[in-house]
């Protein structure tokens, strides 16, 4: 047993507008992931990131740097991340590219959580002294950003982030993909890290990483913030379909807002989908980048994909999903 004490952050929303949208839900039955990263919730999804195994999911750094290599990138000074949560593994990249030729010198977070760049930036002043950060609030599923355009200098291409299999979450990742995009210039490059779609995926083995505790209260924290108590929920986890999918059952009836809830009622409250290279390929170019490099990591079940924007928007882009 740990000798650890914990003190628990009180359960909270970050902004008043997500209590709402966590409410609506709960009642549809699906609750976009990115709540899961916000208010009290980046404390919770920050004992994750800490456990052993966590990056078996998210992918390792290393990887990262040398699939980096392999496409040339080697001079950026100037890296935007899509998603940094609460900074470690961005630490742990910059790090690794302490020997390219022009090693990283300014930082932009972006994340929804605003909490997780609070810690995010903390770590950077703490540990990065000489790199420059700034931090923006961005929900890339939502719409494209100024924020890059804002924070970039001159007329040098910038490298863009988009790590930890956070594509594997999100409900249309070719929309946020494709506001990524947008958000970027001609000559950026965006490099994509996700976790591999293996062949011969053994179910329980693709859930043991998420079978404890401390993932439990991660995916639940939201409901919780909502007023739920945790006694009053089942959790389920389950391989189907590439993606490992947590629901939060409820034990006994709920009244939120003008709604009666059942027991047994089921809200997925996470999604992890895992990829061919293949398919983030198309996703990349669908959404209008050109990939040049994909590597795949068998050993540890992980993919890199780097793309580069070579033209603006084109009048009609494609419905993306
Ligand atoms: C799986 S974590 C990955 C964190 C980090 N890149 C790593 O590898 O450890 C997902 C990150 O994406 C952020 N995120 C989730 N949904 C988002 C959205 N819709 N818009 C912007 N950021 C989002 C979360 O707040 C979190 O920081």
């Amino acid at each position: 047993m740990s000798d650890t004490l914990e003190v628990k952050v009180p359960s909270h929303f970050e902004r008043p507008g997500h209590r709402d949208a966590v409410a609506a839900g709960i009642v549809r039955g699906a609750l976009p992931l990115k709540f899961a990263y916000a208010g009290s919730a980046a404390h919770t999804h920050d004992r994750l990131a800490h456990q052993e195994g966590y990056r078996s999911v998210t992918g390792a750094v290393s990887f990262v740097r040398e699939a980096m290599r392999r496409a040339g990138l080697d001079e950026v000074p100037a890296l935007a991340e899509i998603g940094p949560g609460n900074g470690v593994s961005s630490l742990a990249l910059l790090a690794r590219l302490h020997d390219a030729e022009k090693p990283p010198t300014t930082f932009l977070g972006l994340d929804f959580s605003e909490s997780l760049l609070a810690m995010a930036r903390k770590r950077f002043e703490s540990r990065r002294p000489d790199v420059s950060f700034a931090q923006a609030g961005w929900d890339v599923e939502a719409e494209p950003t100024a924020a890059i355009g804002e924070w970039r200098t001159g007329e040098a291409p910038i490298t863009a982030l988009f790590l930890g299999n956070t594509i594997g979450n999100f409900e249309r990742p070719g929309a946020a993909l494709r506001n990524i995009q947008r958000s970027l210039r001609i000559g950026d490059t965006l490099v994509v890290g996700a976790t591999l779609r293996t062949g011969n995926a053994d179910p329980e083995g693709m859930l043991t990483p998420y079978r404890n505790q401390v993932f439990r209260a991660a995916a639940l924290e939201p409901l919780i913030a909502i007023g739920i108590d945790s006694a009053d929920l089942d959790f389920e986890l389950s391989y189907e379909k590439d993606e490992v999918v947590g629901h939060a059952i409820l034990t006994r009836p709920l009244f939120l807002d003008d709604h009666e809830l059942p027991p047994g009622h089921r809200v997925r409250c996470f999604v992890s989908r895992r990829y061919l290279p293949s398919e983030i390929n198309d996703l990349v170019s669908c959404a209008g980048l050109r990939p040049f490099v994909s590597s795949v990591d068998e050993s540890s079940d992980h993919l890199v994909v780097i793309a580069f924007k070579d033209e603006d928007d084109q009048a009609a882009a494609p419905a993306l999903s």
